[in-house]
């Protein structure tokens, strides 16, 4: 069995129960370095709310982001690279909202970041229900959807570096009506390939919505090389699970991480599965 069947196992099989309700090294452009504003990450409240502290980063970093982030980064730099359409792009996503996407996404970035000559780019494009950059301490700034909709908004104008020099952010920005169209847009095709391209030792991560909710996260999937499909192993039932799933068909590699408990963070509670296609 694989483990990405082994998490479906692991999964609520009842259906009876219900679903939870719910560039340190450089900024984009040398030139624009100056022009780019910095914010102060609270790290301090990440890690009363549970999140890795930088003590933790620091000393032996959590085994479960290492377990995750090793295959990512393999594939992202190491050989598998080759066969994977812009294998530095990942997205995170989930099946439903709650299930940990975002706490994913920024405790897999700090891990990726914290690594010797990693730079990760942290994307809010959860343009529905943001809260990444909040949880960063960004409260209202342009972001992803100003860009993609303005000609006028500079990347400067989007891209936070962090007190965490191989850390940048981007916020998503204001809510737009058209918000799936802008994603899909020429635009953002060139935008992300510009992302993937431009610096070899970059990792850029997607915090998305989740797949059931709306067609942006599939829109988003297709953009990248690597998807990491957060379940919440507990409480998502299965055959949501399984309907998820079928919308990253055409993603090169989804690995699978099972985010259990929300007050607990322990080995068993994560686990990691891959399937290439
Ligand atoms: N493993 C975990 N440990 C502690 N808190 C968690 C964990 N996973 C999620 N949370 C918390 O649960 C809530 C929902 O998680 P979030 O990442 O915002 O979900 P999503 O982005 O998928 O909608 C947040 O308050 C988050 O901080
Ligand atoms: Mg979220």
């Amino acid at each position: 069995m694989d483990i990405l069947e082994k998490a479906l196992e692991k999964s609520v099989q009842n259906e009876s129960i219900e679903t939870k309700k719910s560039e340190s090294k450089a900024s984009p452009q040398p030139s624009i370095e100056s022009k780019q504003r910095t914010v102060k990450v609270d790290w301090n409240r990440l890690a009363v709310d549970g999140y890795l502290s930088r003590e933790q980063l620091k000393s032996a970093l959590i085994e479960e982001y290492r377990m995750i982030k090793r295959p990512l980064i393999s594939n992202a730099f190491g050989k598998s690279a080759k066969g994977i359409n812009r294998a530095n792009l990942l997205l995170v996503t989930s099946s439903i909202p709650g299930e940990g996407k975002t706490f994913s996404a920024i405790n897999l970035a700090l891990s990726i970041a914290n690594e010797r000559d990693k730079n990760v780019l942290l994307i809010d494009a959860d343009v529905a229900k943001p809260t990444l950059a909040k949880r960063l301490g960004i409260v209202e700034s342009p972001g992803l959807i100003e860009y993609l909709e303005s000609d006028d908004v500079d990347f400067s104008e989007i891209c936070f570096k962090t007190d965490l020099p191989s850390l940048q952010v981007i916020p998503a920005g204001k809510r737009h009506a058209f918000s799936t169209e802008l994603l899909s847009s020429d635009k953002m095709a060139k935008f992300v390939d510009e992302l993937s391209q431009r610096y070899p030792d970059r990792i850029v991560i997607f915090d998305s919505p989740p797949l059931l909710a709306a067609t942006q996260a599939e829109v988003l999937a297709s953009l990248v090389g690597q998807v990491v499909f957060v379940i919440s192993a507990e409480t998502t039932m299965q055959s949501t699970v399984q309907d998820a799933i079928k919308k990253l068909e055409s993603v090169d590699v989804v690995l699978a991480l099972l985010n259990k408990s929300k007050h607990e963070l322990n080995l068993d509670h994560y686990g990691y599965g891959q399937y290439g296609h």
